[in-house]
């Protein structure tokens, strides 16, 4: 339809590390100050625990630096000018696909994240509706209604792992309101599901594993995968374009969308971009709703804040829309805070399509350029006492006085997150479930470790013990 699909990559490694090196001979002598020797031990740390990489090339290089890491060089640029510079002001200048975002073209086609250009901004203004307020608001009524199930078999005194029950939790509403799916039903929601987990766990492991082949490798497993979910949501998108009426879920909103010619997207577009929903919204919201509970479990004053809040306006209901909206100020600054020190989408991965210049350096078409909301919020002079959770940090007084291009933890400018609301409003409305009934204390003798990869989220889980809430 439309604009035309930009030609596929190569998922060959071998074709991609070689490219990698040649278009870095072709950029020689042009990049940012930075280590660049071929260091193992660097790779191995920034895949561990990359704020320990970032934050003092920053502070020795400055807002743009360039490092090696594997085979390639990368330049990264943090801080409010480097984020607005990428995302609001010069997102020409970028490409998603040609990013490290190209890795995720075998399992999710040309979705949003993964196309640039005008054939995403068609895509994105076709889909937009779909995202709108009204439509979100719909979806609450998944999201309270799978919410309450699951919290059904919690008893006071168990230890439970919070991170997996919500990413059981998240893809459950995933699969009912993007899909239309019952997660229940074996032969198609459950086994949907499943398949997703399994083909996502390819994005989990380390780089060197994601470079094999052959039969028993993980790529074989993730095809097998994707092959079976193709084939529910190409027979879901059959079924329901045989449908007289449209249905109400965001897969119906995606049938039913028409581009200004009145062309609509085919099947194959169809399921690319709700791949990509599933993908990006999925353990999104399953770490922010999980570190949120952490942090509120160590920080008593500002947990009591939230759920003296919960008692005065909710008083023991639950939330209507509007009131997740914004009707809850305390829960919503903690939820900032939380996205400021974990946000989960932690990296934004890019390729320079030009030239250009930034903070006295020019930078050559081709090379790898990368923002990262985790180290740009984490810098003090721009949020003093980093590593503190404050969330009165975010007072509407005090947020608007935050520079732009401060907090960027669903990114912004053209590309900001689509599923910004969505995935908010679902952190509040099983926030609020939880802090009604219960209070979450952290395992005695449990130390949190963070993971990186694909989002940020807590390394094996985050177990809790639950208690009553008034205990
Ligand atoms: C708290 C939850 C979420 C966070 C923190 C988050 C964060 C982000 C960030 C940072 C980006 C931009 C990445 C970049 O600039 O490189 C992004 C883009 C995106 N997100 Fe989210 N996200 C969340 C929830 C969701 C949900 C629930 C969905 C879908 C239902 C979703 C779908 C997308 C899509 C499709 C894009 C690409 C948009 C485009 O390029 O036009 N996200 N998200």
């Amino acid at each position: 339809m439309r604009t035309e699909a930009p030609p596929p990559l190569s998922a060959n490694p071998v074709v991609r590390i070689a490219s990698d090196l040649l278009s870095e001979r072709a950029a020689r002598g042009t990049f940012p100050p930075g280590p660049t020797d071929f260091n193992f031990r660097r790779t191995r740390v920034m895949a561990r625990d990359p704020l320990s990489v970032l934050l003092p090339l920053y502070r020795e290089y400055g807002p743009i630096f360039s490092v090696r890491l594997l085979h390639a060089r990368v330049v990264f640029m943090l801080g409010p000018e480097a984020n607005r510079f990428i995302l609001v002001e010069h997102p020409e200048l970028f490409h998603w696909r040609e990013g490290s975002f190209g890795d995720l073209i075998p399992l999710l086609g040309d979705g949003l994240l993964t196309i640039d250009g005008a054939y995403h901004d068609e895509a994105r203004r076709i889909m937009m509706p779909a995202f709108h307020r009204e439509q979100i608001l719909a979806a609450t009524e998944v999201m309270f209604a799978e919410g309450e199930a699951a919290l059904a078999g919690w008893r006071p005194g168990e230890t439970v792992d919070l991170y997996h029950w919500m990413r059981n939790v998240a893809m459950r509403i995933a699969m009912r309101a993007l899909l239309g799916l019952d997660p229940d039903d074996r032969g198609q929601g459950a086994l949907a599901a499943e398949h997703f987990e399994r083909a996502l766990s390819y994005y989990g492991i380390d780089f060197h594993k994601r470079l094999l082949r052959g039969p028993g490798s993980p790529w074989r497993s993730m095809q097998r995968s994707r092959a079976k979910l193709d084939e529910i949501v190409y027979a879901e998108i059959r079924k329901r374009r045989a449908e007289a009426e449209p249905r109400r879920d965001i897969l119906g909103m995606l049938i039913a969308a028409r581009g200004e010619d009145g062309e609509g997207f085919s099947d194959r577009e169809i399921r690319d971009q709700v791949m990509t929903l599933m993908f990006a919204g999925h353990d999104t919201s399953t770490s922010t709703l999980t570190f949120l509970m952490y942090e509120l479990a160590r920080n008593r004053a500002a947990r009591e804040r939230v759920v003296a809040e919960l008692d005065e306006v909710l008083g023991g209901r639950r939330a209507t829309p509007q009131q997740l909206e914004r009707g809850l100020p305390e829960l919503g600054m903690a939820i900032d805070e939380t996205l400021r020190l974990y946000p989960p989408a932690w990296i934004g991965p890019r390729r320079a399509v030009r030239d250009f210049e930034f903070g006295g350096y020019r930078v050559k078409a081709g090379t790898y350029v990368n923002y990262s909301s985790w180290a740009s919020h984490r810098l003090p002079e721009v949020f003093p006492n980093p590593e503190a959770f404050e969330p009165r940090r975010f007072e509407p007084a005090r947020k608007a006085a935050l520079p732009r291009g401060a907090y960027v933890p669903f990114g912004g400018g053209s590309r900001i997150c689509i599923g910004k609301r969505f995935g908010l409003t679902e952190v509040k409305a099983l926030a609020t479930l939880i802090l009604q009934r219960f209070r979450l204390e952290h395992v005695p003798g449990h130390t949190m470790r963070i993971r990186q990869m694909p989002t940020l989220s807590p390394d094996g889980g985050l177990p809790v013990i639950v208690r009553e809430r008034d205990a």
